[in-house]
């Protein structure tokens, strides 16, 4: 495992634009730090998102009409899911994240007060296709909430949906929350927040790199830079080198590599795309979703959407 992912990291780090892939971001620290941003004052996506949930329940559960398994991609603690069994009443509940071990914790203290419905904890890479031969039957739910679908370049974003419009053959859809295209100032807050929480979750993927390869980024040398690129529509984040640096990742048993840096170099390390609610409908309908739902916050900030997947034909 240190092999490849040293290789991997190799690669990406000599690139013509250097980067370090996000899911770097989710060591233990780093999920804790983010769960923090999602209570910050500027990180209004987490707040808002919940907010619609809440205010349109009703209305979701009624587009949403049966739900023979909800199928919650990357459930983490399984709260988001778990606010609408009330009103959806899913008769089944398939939590899916990368770690099975900490999603059975979740899923067992969930079925305690959920007794009726049959749960169950999964493990799922969200980077490999999709795939459920045995609920084929079944009307499936897929719920994605939190954004999570703006970290996802666009041509894998159209690739997601249409894997997942297959995946309900005829019979389920897909509830999806997605941040907003707003001014800039709000946007950059939200990735710039001065207690510098973002920043240190933007830093600690270097500490995790340094765990996993035995490699060593040093913090001093390094600062979180996050702006809006508005012609790509995404909020991007770097690490910009604050001097010339030099950095050894191990050979494990081959000679070591030496990668250096100057002052002002960066290392991309995340995209978070925002769209417009009819760039987004729009791309849904193209993946293979038709009845499509909307619903927003009073500012516009955040989209949730239920759209339910066309007949194959
Ligand atoms: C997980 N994802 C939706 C977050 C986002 O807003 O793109 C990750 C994040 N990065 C910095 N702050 C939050």
């Amino acid at each position: 495992m240190k092999k490849i992912l040293t290789q991997e990291l190799l690669l990406s780090l000599t690139a013509d634009k250097p980067s370090i892939s996000p899911k770097f971001f989710y060591d233990a620290i780093g999920s804790h730090l983010f769960d923090v941003i999602t209570l910050l004052e500027e990180y209004y996506p987490t707040r808002t998102e919940k907010w619609i949930m809440d205010a349109y329940q009703r209305d979701i559960a009624d587009a949403v009409d049966d739900c023979d398994v909800l199928l919650d991609l990357g459930a983490g603690n399984c709260a988001k899911a778990s606010r609408l069994f009330d009103a959806i009443e899913p008769k089944q509940y398939w939590a899916l994240d990368i770690s099975k071990e900490y999603l059975e914790a979740a899923v067992a203290d969930l079925q305690k007060q959920f007794p009726h419905i049959e749960m169950s904890a999964h493990a799922l890479d969200l980077s490999l296709p999709l795939s459920f031969p045995d609920l084929q039957k079944l009307r499936k739910i897929f719920f994605f909430p939190g954004s999570s679908i703006g970290n996802y370049d666009p041509e894998k974003a159209d690739q997601f949906f249409a894997n997942i419009a297959y995946e309900c053959h005829g019979n389920g859809g897909l509830l999806i929350g997605v941040d907003l295209v707003k001014d800039d100032e709000t946007l950059h807050l939200a990735y710039n927040d001065p207690l510098g929480v973002t920043a240190a979750f933007n830093l600690n993927a270097l500490l995790n790199v340094n765990r996993l390869i035995g490699s060593n980024f040093n913090l001093q040398d390094w600062e979180h830079y996050a702006f809006f690129n508005a012609s790509k529509s995404r909020i991007e984040m770097h690490l910009r080198a604050l001097t010339d640096v030099e950095v050894v990742l191990p050979g494990n048993g081959t000679q070591d590599h030496l990668i250096s840096f100057n002052a002002g170099d960066l290392i991309h390390t995340e995209n978070s795309y925002k769209y417009t609610q009819e760039r987004f409908v729009e791309k849904l309908r193209r993946a293979g979703f038709d009845d499509i739902h909307c619903w927003t916050d009073p500012s516009d900030y955040f989209l949730v959407c239920f759209a339910n997947a066309n007949k194959p034909s």
